[in-house]
């Protein structure tokens, strides 16, 4: 396994171009298997997540081909309908196949996705939506077993849970009722722009849907949906990632390729702890500072502050000036990455889903350890705002959603590097 090691105090300045999004390239790819023909995806970002879907495609017997970005996808050859455990439970994003392979194929069956580092990861709602549209589901050996062989059927959905909206279950009722007989409506329809940009795409290869960005989507089933080209949305969690390496370390710069409509909750937290920010259309330049204010943050779906960036604001927050309150809406136990963060001279409490953060003036090297994507991030920011050297194993979490991280970072002055870890 590899770590990184990072020598702290270096004033990151320059631009970084951010990739794809990772959370709407795994739902775009799944629902191309709703085209009767091949669908050109294009910004799709190298990451491991992307890997895994496309040898779960492979499985079941599309042809996908990769490079530079770019993805053919022909779900002609499909002829299996089964995901089995090692694959989604390596990703439990895989099971926004589930609504496509329904749709099309009228048969899925699931391996349980299982809980992870962020809490759990119920499906509860995904069941409901789709057996509201027709579907019998059933669990068994630890399997989804989704039966659509009597028709899916257009019906009013709603999807509100304990925590509020589901990004994954919305996706999923979505694609399954765009060739349903009649007309779905979704209520509490997750906001996220990963939903929408997925929608646009259904919207692109022939699907009738309206109210996409609402809580309140309605989608007209149609017969047939068509293999397309499209490019999808920039990743607003690596943009927010990027702002912050920039700002936790003093420094000036700029990210590009971004939307940065995409993160206003964000943004808007972020200039409140007195970093200037300027946006554009597709850019967000920041201007660091040596010392920042203490905020609250509350974690919401969109278009509240995004959970993804919940671990890395608290990396920046470690050292502001006063005590901070993160509360967490969406994963109440998304704190895992407060011990590690802890280790390099953080003061942090947890409380139930809230973690009190008073910023200390100075963040000091030293070995941690990565447990899942985003609070590998975390951990790798505040060793770039450290004074010493930090060595961040297990990085390979990492690798699921950031494309090229360690060369962007040091394309922007960071003094980072990976090398094998001989202790993991
Ligand atoms: C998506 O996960 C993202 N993953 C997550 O990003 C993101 O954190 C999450 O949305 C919230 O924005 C992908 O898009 C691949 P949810 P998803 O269903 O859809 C509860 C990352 O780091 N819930 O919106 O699985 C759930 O427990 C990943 O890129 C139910 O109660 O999340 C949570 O409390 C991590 N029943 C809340 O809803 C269900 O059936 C929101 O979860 C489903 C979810």
């Amino acid at each position: 396994m590899d770590k990184f090691i990072i020598k702290g105090g270096e004033k990151l300045s320059g631009c970084v171009e951010v990739s794809g999004a990772k959370n709407a390239a795994l739902p775009i790819i799944s629902a191309a298997i709703l085209g009767e023909g091949k669908t050109i995806l294009h910004n799709i970002p190298d990451v491991k997540d992307i890997r895994t879907i496309i040898k779960i495609l492979e499985y079941l017997g599309a042809s996908v081909k990769y490079s530079n970005n770019t993805m053919e996808i022909d779900p002609s050859g499909i002829n299996r309908y089964t995901a089995p455990y090692e694959f989604v439970s390596t990703m439990r994003g895989s099971i926004c196949l589930l609504g496509p392979l329904l749709a099309k194929y009228k048969k899925a069956q699931f391996s349980m996705p299982g809980g992870c580092v962020i809490g759990p990861r119920p499906i509860d709602l995904h069941i409901r939506g789709l057996q509201r549209l027709g579907v019998d589901v059933k669990i068994e050996d630890g399997y989804i077993i989704a039966d659509a062989r009597k028709g899916l059927k257009g019906n009013y959905v709603f999807l509100g849970g304990t925590f509020g909206s589901s990004v994954l279950a919305t996706v999923n009722v979505m694609c399954a009722s765009t060739l349903a007989r009649g007309t779905t409506v979704i209520e509490f329809a997750a906001c996220e722009p990963e939903v929408s940009d997925l929608a646009n795409f259904l919207v692109r290869m022939g699907a009738k849907i309206s109210g996409i960005g609402s809580p309140c989507i309605t989608i007209e089933g149609v017969k047939r949906l068509n293999g397309v080209e499209y490019s999808v949305i920039p990743d607003r969690i690596e943009t927010g990632t990027f702002i912050l390496a920039g700002a936790i370390t003093g420094g000036n710069i700029c990210v590009k390729k971004c939307q940065p409509s995409h993160i206003g909750a964000f943004i808007e937290r972020l200039v409140e702890t007195g970093i200037s920010v300027k946006t554009g259309k597709n850019f967000v330049r920041i201007k660091g500072k040596s010392e920042w204010k203490a905020v609250d943050i509350v974690t919401f779906s969109y278009p509240g502050f995004p959970t993804d960036l919940q671990a890395q604001m608290m990396a920046f927050l470690s050292l502001a000036d006063g005590v901070s309150v993160i509360t967490e809406k969406v994963f109440p136990e998304r704190f895992i990455h407060a011990g590690e963060l802890n280790r390099l001279g953080a003061s942090i409490q947890l409380d139930g889903s809230r973690a009190i953060v008073r910023g200390v003036k100075k963040l000091f090297g030293a070995r941690v350890m990565a447990s899942d994507l985003r609070a590998s991030a975390a951990l790798v920011l505040a060793g770039l705002a450290a004074d010493g050297t930090t060595e961040v194993s297990r990085i390979y979490h990492l690798f699921r959603g950031y494309q090229n991280f360690e060369n962007k970072l040091r394309q922007i002055g960071a003094n980072i590097k990976r090398e094998k870890d001989t202790l993991q």
